[in-house]
């Protein structure tokens, strides 16, 4: 990778909960920081040219001075954040004492990125698994502004994907991009291996295995020795153990999401150096639609962890109208950005309902909407009563076979967010 960063900021983790929210902080004055564990040997942390170090210690954590000392020897500018941390003077110390002039913008990136992919990829081609996602999509279209027709986007529908995916990602991508994209409808593969299944965790293997088999045979066609992947900082980040490894400061680089060991691809990340916001902010920039840059987080086995027990066709198609209705109220309230996760789940538990004077005996929809920080716990949401009632009555009158709506007032824990 070719550095040209300026200005780099290196965040020592010396037991600091909330460091990536500091690296954040500096960074929104476009000042570019990394977060290493104070285990890093100080030659590691010279590679970056830090203009400047900041030592982060929580008050409960242990002093280290023999650690703090070699830092502190290396010639560059150290600050010392300890037991508590004031953003305006960790900003203050980077511009006057490190001389930051807040060169890391979102075109400075870019540009930067478009740089490096062309001399990795050189002459030779990337297939890049597009979930349409705001990390794969905005991978694709980073990819793709680098090195154009080189890139081979492969989309998946598993036939498990909400109203209108399929469309909107070939829309996107297809017709406005104008990229190479492989689309492979594999809703009958999929759903004739998750006929009669009802255990959460086996439909989850079930879908994990297919997917990755459907991917790999569709990534080797193309014959690219590149794999484009859309980790982000975090991601890295959230790998390296505190007082463990140095030689994790960059995550071993496993084909993550398992791809089989005899396709050795090399992989190309450009968005590994980004937070989520810094991520959408390049998508906008790249020009991709504001509705996918603000697209909530959603797992990767799609409905088949929101349709509760057996997956049948049908129940997937009351599932997607369902949602499709809950998403498009929240959307026009307002609520859809003030939420974490909104979601209908497909409930196979039959009811007695009425309409047009008759009774009906329909299944259930439940709505969930939750808000966290970390997704380890999730507080739910107190939508309007007036939205969740619009809601209700739309979803029954709407999608037929459903005849009762219910609100999931759960928190994580005692729940998950996720039904299954
Ligand atoms: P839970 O249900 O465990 O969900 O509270 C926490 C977060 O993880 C997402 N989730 C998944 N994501 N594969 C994924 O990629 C999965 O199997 C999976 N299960 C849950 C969930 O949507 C929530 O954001």
């Amino acid at each position: 990778m070719i550095k040209k960063t300026p200005e780099t900021v290196i965040l020592l983790n010396f037991g600091c909960k909330d460091i990536q929210k500091y690296a954040r902080a500096i960074r929104s004055e476009h000042i570019y920081t990394m977060v290493m564990p104070w285990t890093t040997p100080t030659q590691r942390v010279m590679q970056e040219s830090p203009v400047g170090l900041i030592v982060c210690r929580d008050a409960a954590a242990p002093e280290r001075p023999a650690e703090l000392d070699a830092f502190a020897k290396l010639g560059v500018p150290l600050m010392k954040a300890e037991g508590s941390f004031d953003a305006a003077a960790a900003i203050a110390f980077c511009k006057q004492t490190c001389g930051c002039k807040g060169l890391w913008t979102v075109d400075s990136f870019i540009e930067e990125a478009i740089a490096d992919i062309r001399a990795q990829v050189g002459d030779k081609t990337v297939v890049l698994g597009l979930s349409g996602g705001v990390d794969s999509s905005v991978t694709a279209a980073l990819i793709h502004k680098a090195i154009g027709k080189q890139l081979t986007c492969v989309f998946v529908n598993h036939g498990l994907l909400r109203l209108g995916e399929p469309e909107q990602v070939q829309k996107i991508f297809r017709d406005t991009f104008d990229m190479n994209l492989v689309y492979i409808d594999a809703t009958d593969r999929f759903l004739d291996k998750l006929a009669g299944v009802n255990e959460p965790e086996k439909k989850r293997k079930i879908i994990g295995k297919e997917f990755i088999d459907v991917f790999a045979e569709a990534a080797a066609k193309t014959n690219a020795p590149f794999l484009g992947q859309g980790s982000i900082y975090p991601d890295f980040l959230e790998s390296i153990p505190l007082d463990g490894n140095p030689a994790g400061v960059i995550k071993s680089h496993h084909n993550v999401g398992g791809l089989p060991e005899n396709l050795k691809f090399e992989l190309v990340e450009p968005l590994a150096r980004l937070f989520k916001d810094e991520v959408r902010a390049v998508g906008r920039k790249l020009g991709l639609p504001e509705v996918m840059i603000d697209r909530q987080p959603f797992p990767g086995p799609s409905l088949g962890v929101r349709c509760v027990g057996e997956i049948k066709r049908e129940y997937l198609r009351m599932l997607r109208e369902a949602d499709a209705i809950f998403t498009e109220e929240l959307r026009a309230s307002g609520w859809y950005s003030k939420t974490w996760q909104s979601f209908a789940v497909f409930l196979p538990v039959k009811s007695v309902g009425m309409q047009d004077g008759q009774r009906r005996y329909g299944y259930t929809i439940a709505l969930r909407s939750i808000n966290t920080s970390d997704a380890v716990t999730a507080q739910v949401v107190h939508l309007p009563w007036e939205l969740i009632e619009k809601v209700s009555m739309r979803i029954p009158a709407e999608v037929e076979g459903i005849s009762r709506v219910v609100y999931d007032c759960t928190p994580k824990p005692p729940a998950t967010i996720e039904w299954e």
